[in-house]
């Protein structure tokens, strides 16, 4: 492995407008020498060794949590996950205390999900350990965001420059949507948005895309389709007329996928709403990179905590 002249040792991972190149870079390079070692029949290495990873979610999660439970137990980490349904949240303890009573146990790192935007920067504020964001609220969501990257650059995508990425659908709440335009636009590519008006953040081509009323335009010779969930439970009132509406206008769907670039890479972050955002069959497609975003979100991950807990110096003793 090349040695690192970029190091985010001790680094709280809140979004990826403020990582550099060399360090989306540092973290890619380092996910793919993790996924070496997840591919292993007995995966588990030292590397975090004596570490203690505390889960702390707020939100339901099924892929977040149980890949980065994974990969800091892949690592040889102790990992411990809070969901704060069961926890002395629903007593009325605040962020601050259950930070500050979570810190108290001497843990190395926490990564939290929440619903609020910039709770994880508050977090990283109150907290001494390394705080990864693991999705606040509609603001960002940086390991999607990383995984994304990986999961196009295996992909053959390995340069961004110019090419045509469209994000689709409920951009407003979508923390995957604010993190992958400011990852995508970083790398030089050609950011286009489409969907309902109200699912639109308000002056949305201030965030460096190219907004489309019609999906069909906006696909027409797209290199990547990142399709986002509706997200129902972030909407107080029905911001497009019904599902079967939705669908219909803004759904991908096969005769809509064949406007884009015949290689053009799928992908949407889970979970689907299939027959909504995107039709069974392009769910199930080999365009589809889904399954492969999934996995890659373990080695990401892994990387996320080997460098920000170790600063990568023990990458030999992982061999
Ligand atoms: N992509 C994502 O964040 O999925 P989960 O909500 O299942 O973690």
């Amino acid at each position: 492995m090349a040695k690192a002249t970029v190091s985010l040792a001790g680094r709280d991972i809140l979004d990826l407008e403020s990582f550099s190149v060399e360090e989306i870079n540092l973290v890619l390079q380092t996910a793919a020498e993790m996924k070496k070692i997840m591919k292993r029949d007995i995966k588990k290495v030292p590397s975090l060794r004596g570490k203690s990873i505390i889960n702390l979610f707020y939100e339901p999660s099924t892929r977040t949590r149980t890949s980065f439970e994974l990969a800091g137990k892949y690592l040889g980490a102790d990992v411990v996950n809070i969901t704060t349904s069961t926890s002395s949240v629903v007593k009325g303890e605040c962020l601050r205390d259950t930070i500050l009573t979570v810190q108290s146990m001497c843990c190395d790192a926490i990564v939290m999900r929440h619903p609020i935007e910039g709770a994880a920067v508050y977090a990283a504020d109150v907290a001494k350990p390394v705080i990864i964001n693991a999705g606040d609220g509609a603001h960002a969501h940086p390991s999607q965001g990383l995984l994304d990257m990986f999961t196009l650059r295996e992909k053959g995508l390995k340069d961004l420059n110019g090419k045509k990425m469209v994000i689709l659908g409920d951009i407003l709440y979508s923390r995957v949507a604010r993190t992958n335009i400011a990852a995508w636009n970083k790398m030089g590519a050609d950011v286009h948005v489409a969907g309902p008006r109200p699912l639109m953040p308000y002056a949305v081509e201030s965030l460096g895309v190219t907004y489309h009323k019609r999906i069909e335009e906006a696909i027409e010779g797209a290199d990547v389709i990142d399709v986002l969930r509706i997200q129902l439970e972030r909407q107080k009132s029905g911001l497009f007329p019904s599902p079967r509406e939705y669908a219909r206008i803004f759904g991908l769907n096969e005769a809509r996928l064949k406007l884009a670039k015949p290689d053009c890479v799928v992908l949407h972050p889970g979970p689907m709403n299939r027959g909504l955002e995107i039709s069974w069959d392009v769910g199930y497609c080999d365009q589809a990179a889904i399954r492969d975003e999934v996995q890659n979100g373990v080695a990401v991950r892994m990387a996320l905590l080997f460098l920000t807990l170790t600063g990568g110096k023990q990458i030999e003793a992982a061999n």
